[in-house]
């Protein structure tokens, strides 16, 4: 498929900038790519960009699906996140120059799966941080509740929150949760105009104009800061585990998995958003002292890290509190709160405050960067590839980012904008493990290189994926026979999964034939599975979003292509 004309536009290693053209140039923030970066460095680094909102947030709805079963779940992602990650760290150490899986695609599949993946990239990044905005937000009104300031709940959070917990409250029953008394709340004493009410998330706004600008005026990402930041972060996570712990009672680990398997899964998108972010690790296999050596392992040291904690997490939540009251935005907090360690909460309040604010730094300067390349390569309006004269910054595409982020950021909800991101940045790992498997294709298995670049370890993956493929769907049909039912099939929630079983049997044959290198087809799998788990919805709303690139693809990018003939 790759031979056909539509993906012939591919650029060659040698027209990427040299490192020095990066650095004499006016064209990009030129980092000092000097291998300096230690394994514990790196490490660091991975788990700055990983502990966020995910942790602090998104786990609280996690578990109120799931109950205490979502701890098995946040194992289950690591090792599937471990796989992606190590094809990612091949890709960066292969291509000589700091880049997203954007540059990677291009130099190995050619223009249209590069534009697609940077399409892609848009998910995981900006509108990650919206997600990673409205958690902010969920905090630092819970903060700012402590010190006993009070802002305006229709200025606090998005229009459906409000609506939908002023429906519940109507409708009586569930609608006891604080949280939704304060949705309806909001819904009942905001302004309006006509019939339309102000309800709108600003302290999401507020935060994003502050990151856009810091962005804007160039920061220098530091080392010391950064590994700072990461102590604070993890202490403090591990203090909610220690003091939690001494808070726990083991009857509510009782049952395990109160909602089954159905109501592990629902917590896919947001076990999987507290992951992203280690993909960032992967670009800077050029300031790593030794990447071949360093990189993976401060993948899977920084991977193992965070599963700990999370895992360590969910069952102190789970243990402290029923897992039914944890659908707040705040959960770390919250439990503290509901066993009277008010003072606790607002450390923990305050942190990840902080905690998530570096996240949104982190990706946003990485969203410009991503357009900016794009730019560069005429993919994208040159006004995307402007640097600032005096701050050095992609100015243009920085400011782009801001609104992109903070708009949607006041009005879209957080789960909405999780399940989007996830199956996103899912895709984006997909595409990358199935491109390794593509470039290896035709390459004799050379020995592995001489100059530090890293390499995923070959094991030869013939009979081990039809292996692995049929004991997991044996074990499947024998845990769960009802959810192989025609009936159960035909709903539409399953065609994601049918689609994946389609797949799975497709690579399971390639890698009979073909030989296929083991870990980036688990790493496939695996993700397409996590992806298949999302919902009919959300695969219509992806797949919206992947046409309407295409369609910007083929009315512009294609014909402004640096690469055009
Ligand atoms: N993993 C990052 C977070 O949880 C995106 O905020």
């Amino acid at each position: 498929m790759l031979q056909h004309p539509l993906f012939q536009r591919r650029k060659s290693v040698d027209m990427l900038p040299s490192t020095d053209e990066l650095v004499e140039g006016t064209e990009p923030p030129a980092p000092q790519l000097r291998r300096v970066l230690t394994v514990r460095d790196l490490t660091a680094l991975g788990i700055a960009a990983i502990v966020g909102a995910g942790i602090f947030s998104t786990i609280g709805n996690a578990a109120a699906d799931g109950g205490p079963a979502v701890s098995l779940l946040f194992v289950f992602t690591a090792v599937a996140c471990g796989f992606s990650a190590l094809c990612y760290a091949e890709f960066a150490s292969s291509v000589p120059i700091s880049g997203s899986a954007y540059t990677y695609a291009y130099v190995s599949f050619g223009e249209l799966l590069a534009w697609i993946i940077g399409w892609d990239l848009l998910l995981e990044y900006a509108i990650g941080n919206i997600a990673v905005a409205i958690s902010w937000s969920d905090y630092f009104t819970a903060f700012l509740r402590g010190l006993n300031i009070h802002l305006p709940a229709y200025l606090t959070m998005d229009f459906f929150s409000a609506f939908r917990g002023y429906e519940a409250v109507q409708r009586g029953g569930e609608a006891t949760t604080p949280l939704l008394q304060e949705a309806a709340a909001a819904w009942s004493t905001a302004p309006q105009l006509g019939s339309l009410r102000l309800i709108v998330d600003l302290p999401a706004l507020v935060i994003v104009a502050l990151i856009t600008a810091v962005v804007y005026i160039g920061v220098r990402e530091s080392k010391t800061i950064n590994n700072v930041m990461v102590g604070i972060k993890v202490l403090v996570v591990l203090a909610v585990i220690l003091i939690g712990a001494f808070y726990v009672h083991p009857a509510n680990w009782n049952p395990f998995d109160p909602e089954g398997f159905g109501g592990v899964m629902k917590g896919v998108s947001a076990v999987f958003f507290a992951y992203i972010g280690f993909d960032a690790l992967s670009t800077t296999a050029e300031e790593a002292r030794n990447p071949r050596r360093d990189l993976p392992r401060a993948i899977i040291y920084s991977l193992i890290i965070c599963t700990i904690l999370y895992v360590l997490i969910t069952l102190v939540l789970t243990g402290m509190v029923s897992y039914k009251s944890l659908r707040v935005g705040d959960p770390l907090a919250f439990v503290f709160q509901r066993v009277g360690l008010h003072w606790i909460g607002g450390i923990v309040a305050f942190t990840a405050l902080i905690a998530m604010a570096s996240v949104l730094l982190v990706f946003q300067m990485g969203q410009p960067r991503i357009w900016m390349n794009m730019s560069r390569d005429g993919l994208l309006p040159p006004a995307f590839s402007r640097i600032h004269p005096r701050f050095q910054t992609p100015s243009f595409a920085t400011v782009v980012t801001g609104f992109v982020v903070a708009i949607p950021a006041l009005f879209m909800n957080l789960t909405e904008v999780t399940d989007l991101t996830s199956i996103g940045t899912l895709f984006a790992f997909v595409l990358v493990c199935g491109g390794l498997l593509v470039q290896q294709q035709g390459q004799p298995a050379e020995p592995l290189p001489a100059d530090g670049r890293f390499r995923v370890p070959y094991v030869n993956g013939k009979y081990w994926v039809p292996v692995l493929l049929a004991v997991m769907l044996i074990g499947s049909f024998v845990l769960s026979p009802e959810s192989w039912t025609i009936t159960a099939l035909r709903h539409e929630d399953e065609w994601p999964f049918l689609l994946f079983l389609g797949v799975a049997i497709w690579v399971a044959v390639l890698a009979y034939r073909l030989n296929l290198s083991l870990i980036p087809v688990l790493g496939l799998l695996s993700c397409l599975y996590l992806m298949s788990e999302l919902g009919a919805t959300n695969w219509i709303r992806f797949l919206i979003w992947l046409v309407l690139g295409l369609v910007v693809y083929f009315t512009y990018s294609r014909s402004h292509s640096k690469l055009k003939e």
